[in-house]
């Protein structure tokens, strides 16, 4: 089968180097030359766990290509529609990457085509596409799938290749069948495929997200219920994910979610619902309760000093949006440190892979660590807002020697206390009581740091 995937973000890249990893003929078309001409050299913009072996396996085997002319799109038996939608200025996704395609398939399409939309796109958008198409192409006919696609970045190649379920959204046969030939590895291996219409596929991906992000909101307040009335948060999300009904996923609490999906795909969710008049009360909430959450990470920063940060010298250790992406939009290490420059903070950072990213988004703002140690040394905090694998085996003895005061602030809950209090730190979690030392560094006691 020949595919060509217009958009080689995340998800297009991800896809085209399956979908040619199980043999297909895949074209990945990007507007972006330097993208397509790194991707010929086998340099992959992203950072993704296996990624660049998969993708180098199989352009160099041919079935992979990379290219920047559309006039490919005619070549293809099946066209994925794989660009960014980003949150528009009014909270609305923006499709203009969307319409440019559609543009690009008028102009160079000159036979029947399935058109498969991987993009997260508003609730109605398949049917519009369609309408247009047809308008505008008379004398073609094209079914268009949507296909929304569940995989995270860090763990996206696995994702994809051992997804809990396979969404279909169509309306002829022909599209079924075609989606089966695609994904037929994959069914082959017994993973649930769910045909529907293109409406509901499209609310089943806004709905997964905004779900998850719910999660993530709630286990971050029972986490402040936890704090603040001296209870374990671990305990709790264990013992909550032990229902089955409920199960032990993103019930880890954070510092607020972040990325390229949750924060806008709520949003978005929000806009269609209240412009359709259906109520969305708690989708709100989620939104409201995450916003708030990163401010009151910071102010927890802050307390930690008495409420006075001007002239300190604070250290952050992890600032994209999660571990294993090179990521950082919508990250919380952004509001957080913004939010600690405001009230008069010196900060340094480190992030194992977010480096280059984070120059781009604090520039002169901050000062540029070469790892955890150089971090660490002469602050007077330490903060930990990304739960990367090196931070939990850092070695505290020589973390606590280079540290003007030994307070670890642990936005991720990576450490234990007990092997925190071994070493002789202030320890502040989340969802914990807080372990102090006394002033000859003896005894422990569940306070905040004078
Ligand atoms: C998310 C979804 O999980 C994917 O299924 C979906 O395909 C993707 O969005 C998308 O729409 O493209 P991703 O943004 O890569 O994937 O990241 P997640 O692993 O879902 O994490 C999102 C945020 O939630 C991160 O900031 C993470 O740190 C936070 N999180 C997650 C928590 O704070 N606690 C948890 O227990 C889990």
């Amino acid at each position: 089968m020949k595919i060509t995937i217009i958009g080689t973000g995340y998800v297009g890249l991800v896809a085209g180097t399956c979908f040619a990893d199980f043999g297909m003929d895949v074209t990945c078309i990007d507007n972006n030359t330097q993208k397509i001409e790194s991707l010929k050299r086998g340099i992959i913009p992203i950072y993704e766990p296996g990624l660049e072996e998969l993708v180098n396996k199989n352009y160099n085997a041919g079935t992979l290509k990379f290219s920047t002319d559309t006039s490919h799109l005619n070549e293809a038996d099946i066209l994925i529609i794989a660009v960014g939608t980003p949150a528009g200025k009014d909270g609305n996704a923006d499709l203009s990457s969307i319409y440019s395609v559609i543009n690009d398939i008028i102009a160079h399409v000159k036979t029947n085509k399935f058109i498969l939309i991987k993009s997260t796109v508003p609730i109605g958008t398949a049917a519009i596409l369609r309408q247009t198409l047809q308008d505008k192409c008379k004398n073609l006919k094209f079914d268009i799938i949507s296909n929304p696609e569940f995989l995270r970045q860090g763990s996206a190649v696995r994702d994809f290749l051992e997804p809990d379920r396979i969404i279909i959204g169509s309306q002829s046969k022909d599209a079924k069948e075609i989606a089966c030939k695609l994904y037929g590895p994959l069914i082959l291996k017994d993973i649930p495929i769910l045909f529907t219409d293109n409406n509901s596929a499209e609310i089943i991906k806004y709905a997964a997200n905004t779900y998850l992000a719910m999660r993530v909101a709630f286990i971050n307040e029972i986490s402040d219920i936890s704090e603040k009335l001296a209870g374990d948060i671990d305990d709790i999300a264990h013992g909550l994910g032990l229902d089955k009904r409920i199960s032990k996923h993103f019930l880890h609490p954070s510092p607020g979610y972040g990325g390229s999906c949750f924060p806008k795909d709520t949003l978005a969710l929000s806009k269609v619902a209240s412009e359709a008049n259906a109520n969305c009360l708690i989708i709100n909430a989620v939104i409201e309760s995450n916003i708030q959450r990163k401010l009151r990470m910071a102010e927890k920063i802050i307390d930690t000093f008495n409420g006075n940060i001007r002239g300190k010298q604070i250290s952050i250790l992890g600032l994209t949006f999660k571990a294993e992406t090179n990521d950082l939009r919508d990250s919380a290490s952004i509001d957080i440190i913004n939010e600690l420059i405001k009230h008069g903070a010196r900060i340094k950072a480190y992030d194992p892979k977010g480096m280059s990213e984070a120059r781009k988004i604090f520039g002169t703002k901050i000062e540029y660590c070469k790892d955890s140690y150089d971090a660490a040394s002469n602050c007077e905090a330490l903060c930990i807002l990304t739960e990367w694998a090196e931070f939990k085996t850092l070695e505290l003895d020589k973390l606590n020697a280079l540290m003007l005061n030994p307070t670890i602030i642990d936005l991720r809950n990576i450490f234990s206390p007990n092997e925190i209090m071994k070493a002789g730190f202030n320890y502040i979690s989340l969802g914990r009581t807080d372990i102090i030392m006394d002033n000859e560094c003896r005894n422990y006691q569940k306070l905040k740091v004078s």
